[in-house]
Formats: C-alpha cells, sequence, structure tokens
C-alpha cells in the first residue's frame, strides 16, 4: 500500500467527488428517517495542505484553491464549501482540507451514522484520533470489499456508500466490480458513489459497461482537466452513481460546468445515464 491521500487532498477529483458527496447527503437529508453513510476507503479524513505531502505537488492550488477563488457559484455548492470552512475556522487562509469523512460528518444530522474503513494502519489510526468520543461514527480498519460484506445492509435501510479505491493495482475495475457486486446483492436500493480515474478512455467504457449490467439505474458525472489524449496522465476523473436520488440529474447538469469554469477544466464534462449513449456531452475527445 503505497498510495497516500496526502500528497493529493484538494485536487480537483477531490473536489468533483467531495461536491457530488455533499449533494448526495443533502438529498437523504430531505426526508426525516435516519440514514447510514459508509466510506469504505476512507483515508486521514483531514488534511494539512502545509505539510510535507500536499507541499510536494501543489495538486490542491488546482483544485479546491482555484474553486475558492473562483467568482460566484452555484448555491449547489453550499454545503460542500461549508465543510471546507469549517476546518479552516480560525485561519487566516486555507490550511485544511477535510477528506470524505469529514465531509459526510459535516451533514448528518443527530441520528444519523457514519461507518468509515481505512485499510493503511497509520491513516486508520489517525481516522480513528480525528473521530474519538463521536458517537455517530465508527472507525475499521478492514479492506474495504470485506467492510462492505460485514457493514450491510445498515440498520437504518436507506443511505449512502462511498466507494474511493487508490487504482494502484492494475486490477482494481475488476475487484471493484465483484466487491460491488456482492454489496449490491446484499443492500439493493442503497445509494452508491464510486470514483474512478481518467487516463485512457477505453478500460473506462468497458467498466462503466459491466456497472450496467449489474442492472441498478446510474448516472455517470465526469470531468477532465485534459481530452484524453495521453494514457500517461490523469485527465480526468468521474463518479458513478447507482440508484441515484430523483432529479440529482438535475443538479450535476449545473454542477458541472460550473466546476469546469471554476477550475479551468480543458477536457469538458460528461453526464449520462449509465445504461443509455451518452446525453449529455462537452467537449470530450
Ligand atoms: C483515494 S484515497 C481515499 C480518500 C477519501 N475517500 C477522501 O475522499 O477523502 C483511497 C484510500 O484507500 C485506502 N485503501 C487502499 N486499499 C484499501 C483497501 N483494500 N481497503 C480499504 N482501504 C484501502 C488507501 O490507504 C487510501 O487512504
Amino acid at each position: 500500500m503505497n498510495y497516500r491521500h496526502a500528497y493529493h487532498a484538494g485536487n480537483f477529483a477531490d473536489v468533483l467527488k467531495h461536491a457530488v458527496l455533499a449533494l448526495l447527503l443533502e438529498h437523504l437529508r430531505l426526508k426525516a428517517a435516519p440514514f447510514c453513510v459508509v466510506d469504505c476507503h476512507a483515508g486521514t479524513g483531514c488534511y494539512d495542505l502545509a505539510g510535507i505531502e500536499a507541499g510536494k505537488t501543489g495538486e490542491y492550488r488546482d483544485g479546491i484553491g482555484r474553486l475558492l477563488a473562483a467568482g460566484p457559484l452555484p448555491a449547489l455548492l453550499d454545503g460542500y464549501l461549508a465543510a471546507v470552512r469549517a476546518v479552516n475556522a480560525g485561519e487566516p487562509e486555507l490550511r485544511y482540507y477535510p477528506g470524505s469523512p469529514l465531509i459526510a460528518r459535516s451533514l448528518l444530522r443527530p441520528d444519523d451514522r457514519l461507518l468509515l474503513s481505512e485499510l493503511h494502519p497509520e491513516d486508520s489510526q489517525a481516522l480513528r484520533r480525528l473521530f474519538t468520543g463521536d458517537r455517530q461514527v465508527v472507525v475499521h480498519r478492514d479492506d474495504a470489499y470485506a467492510a462492505l460484506k460485514a457493514l450491510l445492509p445498515p440498520a437504518e435501510r436507506r443511505g449512502l456508500v462511498l466507494i474511493d479505491p487508490p487504482f494502484e493495482a492494475t486490477d482494481e475495475f475488476r475487484r471493484l466490480l465483484r466487491g460491488l457486486g456482492q454489496a449490491l446483492r446484499r443492500w439493493p436500493t442503497g445509494i452508491y458513489a464510486i470514483w474512478y480515474p481518467i487516463k485512457d478512455r477505453q478500460p473506462v467504457e468497458a467498466f462503466l459497461a459491466e456497472l450496467a449490467l449489474l442492472g441498478r439505474p446510474g448516472l455517470v458525472a465526469e470531468l477532465c482537466r485534459f481530452p484524453a489524449d495521453s494514457a500517461e496522465r490523469l485527465n480526468g476523473c468521474g463518479l458513478a452513481i447507482l440508484n441515484p436520488p430523483w432529479r440529482l440529474d438535475e443538479a450535476l447538469a449545473t454542477l458541472l460546468p460550473a466546476l469546469a469554469g471554476a477550475l479551468e477544466a480543458k477536457g469538458g464534462t460528461r453526464l449520462s445515464q449509465l445504461d443509455r449513449a451518452i446525453d449529455r456531452q462537452t467537449m470530450l475527445s
């Protein structure tokens, strides 16, 4: 396990992932019944952008740095930006970046729960420290897909699973599809948000085609910094959302171009149904 998210925290990929995560949680908050969030590749939960790792790459400058410096942003980003501002309270400028666990935590109500799993020993320790004494949050140190097997379905029977692997393993798409298939058999009605990198398009399209075969309704939201003309770099990233909440497509149709504009993404955005030909696509090559 070489991947450490501290090098990438707050980059353009985190901005897309976390903005959509906040939107999904805001949808879940519309109904009074409690919900459960399962984040099975949780990371450390909070990142110091003045630390050595973030300083080495500076990736956050093209992500959350750009977003905060952009002109007026749609209200759809309010929940996400509030979580970013909350971890920076008292700081003269952007210093910390909240990971998915802290963003999810910021949107829980008193009866909602957050179940986290992180396999890296140091990162899972940091995560435990962050949530010590918080009765709404449980931290595990399990393999993500074993955690899903153990934790699903949650007692609440409504909520969200975030699957956010590091894609270090060459067969990560395959492992993900296998783990997700098992998770869906245990909890077919949960919302699943799956993050994926876009380097070469071909494996992404093959992955999405296989995802569609799992038989759940889904949306695909992508943001590309560069046209997909080099398989060597991270050109963009996407989120596939299974069992998406009602009208999420409309929210994403506003959110994606706003993010692309603020982040000066030159590869365009894509919003489509999982099981249909692309219905809205801009500039992707
Ligand atoms: C992309 S990062 C997660 C970032 C986090 N979800 C966020 O948005 O703030 C992926 C994380 O998965 C962890 N990881 C890698 N393999 C794992 C596995 N098999 N099970 C659980 N976590 C794993 C890595 O240590 C890393 O912290």
